[in-house]
């Protein structure tokens, strides 16, 4: 461009002399509904919204509205907003499991970021994987990229008590396995802790998720927390709407953002704020698909990093007191004054963390983000479990009780080491099925596994760890047994699960070869999880699962078969291997 400044992606579409014919043919169309040439060839940014909401999408929906404010963002700051549609993921509604989805929500936003004539993008995310799906297909593209959150609903009621998206499920659950409530009292229970539109309001994976933006420097500070209805939303939305397209004109692009620092204030985030296990798959996901080194491993960095947040499951509070108390950056304005994040760097504003949190202030309510030096419960963040059964696991330390602490893990005669029994359900119906019936030998020594549901065994890795205890055990106030599993959890449970268990049964993993009645060790001190036999008797049982690998159940659609091919394991990100393969081959500028 004459002025010098640099020319846009999108300029290729609009002003190629060298091919002038194929620019009349990419103008003509998007004329038809009303934009000018001169809009078009006038050089300014383009900027997509990925739209994630829709009827089909609920916890996003919010977004078709916010929308409009993301636009007059843009065309106050001399952009034009473009908007096109996400392939849906909804948590809830999505069979077998929305994980499956994130990947194809993924791939799909990849192809329009690199395909259409956009200088920058506004990610529109909310429910669980939509963050994760969205930051990665930027991080892939480079493309200016922002978020903005949709926002939490408004808190639940039920009978003037708190309802938590998915925390009252697993209450509500252990309720009706007591036979204490009926089923339309359970519908009523749950559906008290979904009263508008907005997100999971608990700290369950989309809270966490979200916050993982925020922290990662991809969104406007103070955004992730404001509830979806408060007049702050669509505020956030223009205000999202107008930085976008100073990123672009600064050429502000996710690798500058996403740097191992980035990362790592991640980490001391999802600490302090019990945050889900959902975290270290998308997070590991979108370092991966920037190119930057993070291992399972570097999560224990956060291990000793207190709970600040007292919010559901891990605390007692909901969304709407989180974001009056200051919401993440009140969190972050704690770390850095405990020395515990990265001030240097580089967020969306164009500014450092530091910068951004200077004028700031602490949290306006102690009792829900804690002072660093009084909190909750001091070393909250996730252990990185290993043993002879997977080479890593995670466990959530925020949501262990002090019940369950002083019987699994204070055992008086040796502190920190449990010893107990196998019984090993081979997947959710297997445990449905069996969980409480009278063939089955359950106490409080035992310890719950359940296997084939990693992300190729049971396609996605369903969220089904959380076990709960049989009735019989629950009446006599067992509300939680030690749960190990290759599959998820939802980050709204209060379960201190070992899951994500990588590698997973269905691809060799160990775990294939426990069996129920096996003697089974849990050493906190050590970070272990074994199975006391021998390492013979190991390899006589693989040997035996290799010559008689059970059948997993087929696919159902052509992408499951397409997932279960490429995806890695929950260690690693679930990401398609290819995709972080070929890092270096999409070229933008
Ligand atoms: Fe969508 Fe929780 S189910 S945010
Ligand atoms: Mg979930």
């Amino acid at each position: 461009m004459s002025d010098g400044k640099k020319r846009l992606r999108s300029q290729d579409w609009w002003l190629d002399y060298h091919e002038p014919d194929m620019t009349a043919l990419y103008l003509e169309r998007y004329l038809n509904f009303g934009l000018t040439r001169e809009e078009l060839q006038s050089g300014r940014p383009i900027i997509g919204i990925a739209q994630t909401g829709s009827d089909l999408a609920p916890c996003n929906r919010h977004h078709i509205d916010l929308a409009h404010r993301v636009r007059d963002g843009i065309r106050d700051a001399g952009g034009i907003p473009f908007e096109f549609p996400c392939h849906p993921v909804q948590e809830t509604g999505k069979r077998p499991t929305a994980m499956l989805d994130r990947n194809l929500q993924y791939l799909a936003l990849v192809e329009v970021l690199y395909g259409y004539p956009l200088d920058g993008v506004v990610l529109t995310t909310g429910c669980d994987k939509t963050v994760g799906a969205l930051v990665m297909a930027a991080a892939t593209v480079d493309l200016p990229a922002i978020v903005l959150s949709g926002g939490p609903m408004l808190n639940g009621y039920h009978k003037g008590g708190l309802a938590g998206s998915g925390t009252i499920v697993w209450h509500a659950r252990q309720l009706l396995a007591k036979e204490e409530i009926d089923l339309a009292e359970f519908m009523d229970m749950v559906c008290a802790s979904a009263p508008s539109v907005g997100h999971c309001n608990t700290m369950g994976t989309a809270s966490s998720m979200n916050a993982m933006a925020e922290a990662l420097g991809m969104s406007l500070p103070g955004c992730s927390a404001i509830p979806a209805p408060y007049r702050e939303r669509p505020q956030m939305a223009y205000l999202t709407g107008k930085r976008i397209v100073d990123m672009v004109r600064e050429d502000l692009k996710p690798s500058k953002i996403l740097t191992r620092k980035a990362f790592e204030n991640a980490i001391s985030v999802a600490a302090a704020a019990g945050a889900s296990t959902n975290c270290p798959p998308h997070v590991i996901g979108i370092a991966r698909h920037m190119g930057v080194e993070l291992d399972i491993k570097d999560w224990e960095m956060g291990r000793d990093i207190p709970l600040l947040v007292n919010m559901q499951p891990a605390g007692e509070y909901l969304g709407e007191e989180f974001h009056r108390a200051g919401g993440v950056p009140a969190v972050i304005k704690e770390l850095i004054k405990a020395g515990r994040f990265h001030t240097d760097a580089l967020t969306c504003t164009g500014k450092t963390m530091g910068e951004n949190h200077e004028a700031i202030p602490f949290s306006a309510d102690r009792n829900v983000i804690r002072p660093y030096e009084d909190p909750l419960k001091p070393e909250a963040g996730f252990v990185i479990m290993s043993g002879n059964i997977f080479d890593s696991a995670v466990m959530k330390t925020s949501v262990i009780t002090p019940e369950f602490k002083a019987k699994y893990l204070e055992h008086s005669d040796h502190p920190g080491l449990f010893e107990g029994r196998a019984v090993v359900f081979e997947g959710p119906e297997d445990y449905h099925n069996r969980i409480d019936s009278d063939e089955i030998d359950i106490d409080e020594d035992c310890f719950l596994f359940i296997r084939n549901v990693g992300p190729v065994g049971y396609p996605g890795a369903p969220e089904v760890v959380n076990m709960r205890p049989p009735a019989k055990l629950i009446e006599k106030g067992i509300k939680a047994l030690p749960t190990i599993g290759d599959g998820r959890q939802s980050g709204t449970s209060e379960s201190p699960s070992i899951l994500n268990a990588s590698p997973e049964s269905a691809v060799g993993g160990n775990l294939a070869i426990i069996q129920t009645g096996d003697k089974v060790r849990l050493d906190m001190e050590k970070g272990r999880l074994d199975v006391l036999i021998d390492a013979e008797e190991i390899e006589r049982r693989k040997e035996a699962w290799r010559r008689n690998p059970p059948k997993m159940p087929p696919s159902q659609t052509p992408w499951q078969e397409i997932y279960r091919r490429d995806v890695g394991q929950l260690a690693t990100g679930a990401c398609l291997e290819p995709a972080v393969l070929h890092l270096k081959v999409i070229e933008t500028h």
